[in-house]
């Protein structure tokens, strides 16, 4: 399997895909579950990271059983999606941004697959976190969708489930974070300390705490995510081929 996908809130549905069946992959790190299907000819895995039924918050999904789980499947190529804040007024809600760079805000996370032993003590290069192929294709392929897609965002991962406070989103916004959410980190990191080629398709649902009018509800984010679904699954679909 080549190209899996991690669908973040609002895609918990494999799409397109056909002949889908469900495979659980035993890992050391304990088992991950995705649907594995086909599109165009080719295998694709699809892994709804909350859980098909939105029920893992970001702090307890298991980032290294699933991205030890796509090594273990030869996968070389992930696109994941993310619902994500905007701190930065140039990107309003409705709008896609192809992630380039990140920032930790979280607190009790696993960030690693080298804790010494077997694995080694590994210090990753993170000059590039993202795969800058497929954020080239992705921008490219949402220019020919005519979808609106920034090239290039710094998203800010806090540990949630709480949504930021102002000052929170005031203090991201001063140290350069353009997008704010809740679990990129630590799957980027331990997708790029194995050497898959990940992508972030971040959707901005909302504006950040403070700068948004109204409080914040995952009700806004689904909606949001809803509403612009087709687009994304065209982005996804049409980069999946190149
Ligand atoms: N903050 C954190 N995570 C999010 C947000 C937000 O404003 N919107 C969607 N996911």
């Amino acid at each position: 399997m080549r190209i899996a996908i991690i669908g973040g809130s609002g895609v918990y549905d494999p799409g397109i895909l056909s002949n889908i069946r469900e495979e659980r992959v035993d890992t050391p790190y304990g088992t991950a579950v995705l649907k594995v299907g086909t599109y165009q000819g080719e295998e694709i895995g699809f892994m709804p990271r909350h859980g098909e039924k939105h029920t893992v918050p970001p702090h307890r999904v298991n980032y290294r059983a699933n991205i030890w789980a796509l090594k273990m499947l030869k996968v070389e190529r992930v696109l994941a999606t993310a619902a994500v804040g905007s701190t930065n007024p140039g990107y309003r809600p409705g709008d896609f941004v192809i992630v380039n760079d990140f920032l930790d805000f979280t607190k009790t996370r696993t960030y690693t697959f080298f804790e010494g032993g077997e694995m080694g003590v590994v210090h990753t290069d993170f000059t590039t976190p993202y795969c800058p192929e497929l954020r080239r294709l992705l921008v490219e392929t949402a220019a020919g969708l005519g979808i609106k897609a920034h090239d290039g965002g710094v998203y800010a991962c806090t540990e949630g489930p709480r949504f930021e406070t102002p000052a929170e989103i005031r203090m991201i916004r001063q140290l350069g974070g353009d997008l704010v959410g809740m679990t990129n980190v630590p799957e980027v990191i331990l997708a790029h300390e194995v050497g898959l080629c990940y992508g972030l398709i971040a959707m901005v649902t909302n504006m950040a705490a403070g700068i948004s009018a109204t409080p914040l509800s995952h009700a806004e984010v689904l909606e949001i995510m809803d509403q612009n679904g087709k687009n994304l699954r065209d982005l996804i679909m049409q980069t999946i081929p190149r």
